[in-house]
């Protein structure tokens, strides 16, 4: 069945269970745009891009065009995009939002994420700028100070162009030093959760602080190990459903879930979703006690993840 739940954000605000992923989905050949209509059309009310995928304009256009395809009107579809490190100082937040905004075209973005609590040196306008000594550029004027980067944040709500705000591979020390001075809590941290990577920790600390979990390489990403788990192919076995249709069912127990395909055929069976046993819930949750794995690293030259401020 066409997974219909939804979640409600700490603001009201409602987000569908299933979001469609669009890392890599280029924005050449109508790839991204086709896969956005394709999901549309298959049931998704929930797109999920950034700037730094560099396909928002082709996103936007896919959500235009899907919505009056299937006669939907804006507000029945849940849209994020995010801040790209590069645009992380105070000043040039407005700046990286209303470009986005501008090249969704879509109205109003439900909600905008700051993608990575990392700055970057924006000068360079290059998504991962490197020093001539090969080490990351990061923006030594700011010196990771993301409380700041939140501030600006905060200050879009404002303008009535975005719904929600939020953060994305944030750990539990950098939520802990973020909530100290935000005045709105983000409503959503989008992190990476698979039962390789289950970050119960993690997870139940937003969840104490109103924080809603989204899940991004849900499927293990492009190099994923997922798809061999003995585990997780019986049970799909049993259903007869496809293992990433598991994976995606196990995920919306937890919170949202945003898998990324650009085959029209996985879009729509992705959505599809099962009701698993409690039994078969405390299965794949057993999973990460002999297997474990980050697939999402990047080197950004400051800790980043919960492992590294052990
Ligand atoms: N906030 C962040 O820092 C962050 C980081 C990573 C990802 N994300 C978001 O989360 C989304 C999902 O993560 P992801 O793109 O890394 O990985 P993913 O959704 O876990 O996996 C995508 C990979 O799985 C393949 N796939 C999709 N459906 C399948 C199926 N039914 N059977 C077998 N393979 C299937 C896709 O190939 P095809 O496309 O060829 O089908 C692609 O290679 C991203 O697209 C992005 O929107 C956010």
């Amino acid at each position: 069945m066409v997974c219909q739940k939804y979640f409600t954000l700490n603001n009201g605000a409602q987000m569908p269970a299933v979001g469609l992923g669009t890392w890599q989905s280029s924005e050449k050949d109508d790839t991204v745009y086709k896969a956005v209509k394709a999901a549309l059309a298959a049931g998704y009310r929930h797109i999920d891009t950034a700037m730094m995928y560099g396909n928002e304009a082709e996103v936007g256009r896919g959500i235009r065009d899907g919505l009056k395809e299937n006669g939907l009107k804006r507000e029945d579809v849940f849209v994020t995009t995010k801040l790209a490190p590069i645009d992380a100082r105070p000043e040039y937040v407005p700046r990286g939002f209303e470009d986005s905004f501008k090249r969704l075209d879509i109205g109003y973005i439900d909600l905008y994420l700051m993608h990575w609590p990392v700055a970057m040196n924006p000068e360079t306008r290059q998504l991962f700028p490197l020093r001539p000594d090969g080490s990351r550029d990061v923006d030594e004027e700011l010196k990771g100070r993301f409380e700041i980067t939140w501030e600006a944040m905060e200050k879009l709500l404002d303008t009535g162009k975005v719904k929600s705000i939020g953060v994305a591979n944030f750990s539990i020390p950098n939520l802990e030093r973020l909530l100290k001075t935000a005045k709105v809590v983000p409503a959503v941290n989008q992190i990476e959760l698979h039962p390789y990577l289950p970050q119960f920790k993690l997870v139940e600390f937003c969840k104490s602080k109103g924080i809603h979990c989204s899940a991004y390489s849900p499927l293990g990403s492009t190099q994923s190990t997922l798809f061999e788990d003995e585990t997780l192919g019986k049970i799909a076995k049993s259903y007869n459903v496809s293992l990433a249709q598991i994976l995606i069912s196990w995920g919306v127990t937890r919170g949202s879930v945003l898998p990324k395909s650009v085959h029209p055929e996985r879009i729509a069976s992705n959505i599809e979703t099962v009701e698993l046993k409690d039994e078969e819930i405390q299965a794949i949750n057993d999973i990460s006690k002999t297997t474990t794995k980050r697939f999402i690293r990047p080197n950004w030259g400051v800790p980043v993840f919960d492992e590294d401020f052990e």
